[in-house]
């Protein structure tokens, strides 16, 4: 497991090469929950498995009912950078055992972090002072805003640093808003919306 292995190294070089050159993938179906329980059956245990027979379970079995978000037709969500050449990248990421911590452990990580950061407020329209990091997904991203909205609501009224504060929602906001409004230990104004919008009549 820590050490090089050349032919497991081949093994899975050779299945990331077949995957990056399926155009399109195939997009992936549900899992059965027992075939996926047979499939999985004795997979971490006391006895040894043969790196082969691991990677055929993950590309037989479970690669397969898991959706594809590099497939044209999945327009869902995006839970990944589903490019070939981010794809690619991830894999330099990962071998390098690359993070993106603080400027004293992964400065040259942190400075291009931070100047896609000022793409992306440039385009935005932000103001020159604005700043921040990257986070894991939406989730991460609406509990940082939702902090930030909190903090600096509090702060422009003068009110005490524990004051109790209610953040407006539609009806239609994402369940991970309720699950950071329930971590932050705050209410959550529900809006009604109609065509799905929140207007600042039905806020009112
Ligand atoms: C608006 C919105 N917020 C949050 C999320 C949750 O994102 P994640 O699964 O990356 O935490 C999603 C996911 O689709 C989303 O669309």
């Amino acid at each position: 497991m820590h050490s090089y292995d050349e032919d497991l190294t081949q093994q899975v070089m050779d299945h990331l090469l077949h995957r990056l050159r399926l155009d399109s993938p195939p997009l992936g179906r549900l899992g059965d929950h027992q075939e996926l329980t047979l499939a999985l059956k004795d997979a971490i245990g006391r006895a040894p498995q043969s790196p082969a027979d691991v990677l055929r379970t993950y590309t037989d079995s479970l690669e397969p009912t898991v959706v594809s978000c590099d497939h044209p037709a999945f327009l869902a969500f995006i839970p990944g950078a589903p490019t070939k050449a981010a794809a690619l990248f991830d894999m330099v990421l990962s071998a390098s055992s690359l993070h993106g911590v603080s400027w004293l452990e992964a400065s040259g990580a942190v400075a291009a972090e931070n100047q896609v950061l000022r793409l992306f407020a440039d385009l935005a329209g932000l103001p020159a002072a604005a700043g921040g990091c990257f986070v894991s997904g939406g989730s991460a991203g609406n509990l940082s805003a939702l902090v930030v909205a909190r903090d600096t609501g509090r702060h422009r009224r003068g009110l005490d640093e524990r004051a109790p504060v209610r953040i407006a929602v539609s009806d239609q906001v994402h369940s991970s808003v309720g699950n950071t409004l329930r971590i932050l230990g705050v209410e959550p104004l529900v809006v009604p919306t109609s065509d799905h919008r929140l207007t600042g009549e039905a806020l009112r």
